[in-house]
Formats: C-alpha cells, sequence, structure tokens
C-alpha cells in the first residue's frame, strides 16, 4: 500500500484499510521489539521533534523509543522548558521548528486542533499525540493492535468504554476506530460526563456499568481527568467510584475471555480497581508494549510515505 497521508491528525481520515495496514507494519516492528538488538536503520537520518506542551510518560516515551529503535533521531521539547513559556505562539513555535528541517512533529496540546493548526503550516508530518479534548489517534492505534493481536478481527464483537467520555480524547478516537473495523461499541457514563453530541455517535449509551458489560468482549475503562472537570459534575469521587469504579462484580455477565483496557496512567480504586488492573484478563501493559510498535509503525509510514509497499 502507498502511504498517501501527510500527517496524522484524527482516525477519520484513515480507511479500515489504511488501519490494518498499520497494524500490519506494527506486528513486523513488534517482532524487531523482541530481539536483543532493538534497532533497524529504515530511519536513519530522519529527525522527529517530539513537541510535548501537556504532561505525557507512555506516548512521549513510546515515540522517542519508537524513532531511536528505527534510527532516527529524535529532540524532545516540553512547554515548560520552551519559549513557550516566555509567550511565543503556537505558530512562531512551529515555524521556529520548521526552520530546523525536522521530518517530522510529533505534537501534544492542551487545546483541540492544535495538530491540525500546524499541519496546514508546515511541510513536514505532524502527528497528533492528543489535542485538547478532540482526538489521540495514535491512542486508538494501539488500543485497536492491542486486541487484533489477540482476536484477528473485530467483526461481530462488542467493545464497551466506560468512564469519563465528556473529556476523553481516547474515547472519541476509539469509537471511530473499531467502529471503522466493525465492533460494536457502547458507551457507559453518568450522564454529566457524556458529551453534549453523544447521540450522534454510532455507540449504544448506558449508565448502569453491569448492564453495559453484558455480554461484552472487551471494556476499556478511561481515567478520570481532574484536571478538565468543571466544576459541579462529579459532586463525590467516592461515589463516582463505587458506581462507575470498573471492578469484577460489573463482569460477572461479561464475555468469559473479556478484556480489560485502559489507556493509562490509571486512578486505582477511582475508575478501575486493583484487582481488575492486575488480573490476567487485563491487557494495560500490553497496550504500552503495542504502543512502542504502532508508533515505530506510524513513523515509518509517514516519513518514508512514497516507499512503503504493501
Ligand atoms: N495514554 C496516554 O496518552 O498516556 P500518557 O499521557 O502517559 O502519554
Amino acid at each position: 500500500m502507498n502511504w498517501r497521508h501527510k500527517d496524522l491528525l484524527h482516525i477519520g481520515q484513515l480507511s479500515a484499510e489504511e488501519i490494518l495496514h498499520v497494524f500490519a507494519t506494527a506486528a513486523r516492528f513488534a517482532e524487531v521489539n523482541e530481539r536483543p538488538v532493538k534497532k533497524v536503520p529504515v530511519l536513519k537520518g530522519k529527525s522527529v521533534v517530539l513537541f510535548f506542551a501537556e504532561a505525557s510518560t507512555r506516548t512521549k516515551t513510546s515515540f522517542d523509543m519508537a524513532g531511536k529503535r528505527l534510527s532516527a533521531d529524535t529532540f524532545s521539547l516540553a512547554k515548560t522548558t520552551s519559549s513557550l513559556q516566555k509567550g511565543e505562539s503556537l505558530k512562531d513555535t512551529a515555524l521556529t521548528l520548521q526552520a530546523m528541517r525536522p521530518d517530522a512533529i510529533v505534537i501534544r496540546h492542551w487545546q483541540s486542533g492544535a495538530a491540525e493548526f500546524l499541519a496546514q503550516r508546515l511541510h513536514c508530518s505532524v502527528i497528533n499525540a492528543g489535542d485538547g479534548w478532540h482526538a489521540h489517534p495514535t491512542q486508538a492505534l494501539l488500543d485497536g493492535f492491542t486486541l487484533f493481536q489477540v482476536w484477528d478481527s473485530f467483526v461481530g464483537k462488542t467493545i464497551c468504554i466506560v468512564g469519563d467520555i465528556a473529556h476523553s480524547r481516547v474515547a472519541r478516537s476509539d469509537v471511530e476506530m473499531f467502529t471503522a473495523l466493525g465492533a460494536r461499541v457502547r458507551i457507559c457514563a453518568p450522564r454529566t460526563l457524556l458529551p453534549a453530541a453523544v447521540s450522534s455517535w454510532p455507540v449504544e449509551i448506558f449508565s448502569d456499568v453491569e448492564t453495559a458489560c453484558l455480554g461484552v468482549d472487551a471494556v476499556i475503562c478511561l481515567r478520570l481527568q481532574l484536571e478538565r472537570q468543571q466544576a459541579g459534575l462529579l459532586p463525590d469521587l467516592r461515589e463516582y467510584a463505587r458506581i462507575y469504579g470498573l471492578a469484577p462484580r460489573h463482569l460477572r455477565q461479561a464475555a468469559d475471555t473479556v478484556k480489560i483496557m485502559h489507556p493509562g496512567p490509571i486512578n486505582r480504586g477511582l475508575e478501575i480497581s486493583a484487582e481488575l488492573a492486575d488480573s490476567g484478563a487485563s491487557l494495560i501493559l500490553d497496550q504500552v508494549t503495542a504502543g512502542v510498535a504502532v508508533r515505530m509503525a506510524l513513523l515509518h509510514l509517514f516519513l518514508t510515505r512514497t516507499q512503503v509497499a504493501a
């Protein structure tokens, strides 16, 4: 497949065939990641800027590792140590970075649309590593790849996303991706944590966790985004944990082989019980492992986009 995209901004820009091509490419790099020497020369001479204006452990580290394992040079820029602190605008920061001739900029930013803003102005590839509440496409792709390694197909599968849907860019991207691949998607949250436009989403909506998990093949818990909460949405965290914190009792009628996922970082005892997070059904650390391979696949596809053959 010839990769036709310059930028990765949201899942909706990818066809199902392209998503599966990302998975196939990631599977090749997952094998590299199991070797004693985890490095291949495919991006030698390429430069990748990791521009993270919001905190990150998984996404930033795995993009950094992905670039280095492909022999690209990676350069990190954080809000606190950049001239954003001195009032430089996003546009001027981006043009300054472009003047250094990187081949890609991976950006995480608190404003929805920040990645698209850059993509419209820069010649290099822009990869969205999470923008506001809008999208987190690389998280969705690694979530999909994690389950694809277990299932091989999404047709006939039901996936339930539980938690703070309103503030979650992961939920938006996961819904787009899993429905594109043929899965049924349910979401479950208190009414105050559902997005205003949820009726237009291609999902079934639940408010009771046990009912939402009836017969499901996978449950994705979302972090309660305490930093994005507006006053009054959640009167009591203990009450939220009691009702919406995923626990074994919610899964009594889920599929026997149900898988538990969480994009991380997890708040143990708040949105997920420690018992489930550490259980044999949990794929939480498999997601992290998959994240490196998926981000290697994405860097490879976007930085060699005229050369990739199926
Ligand atoms: N899932 C995720 O984006 O984690 P980080 O914030 O640690 O990158």
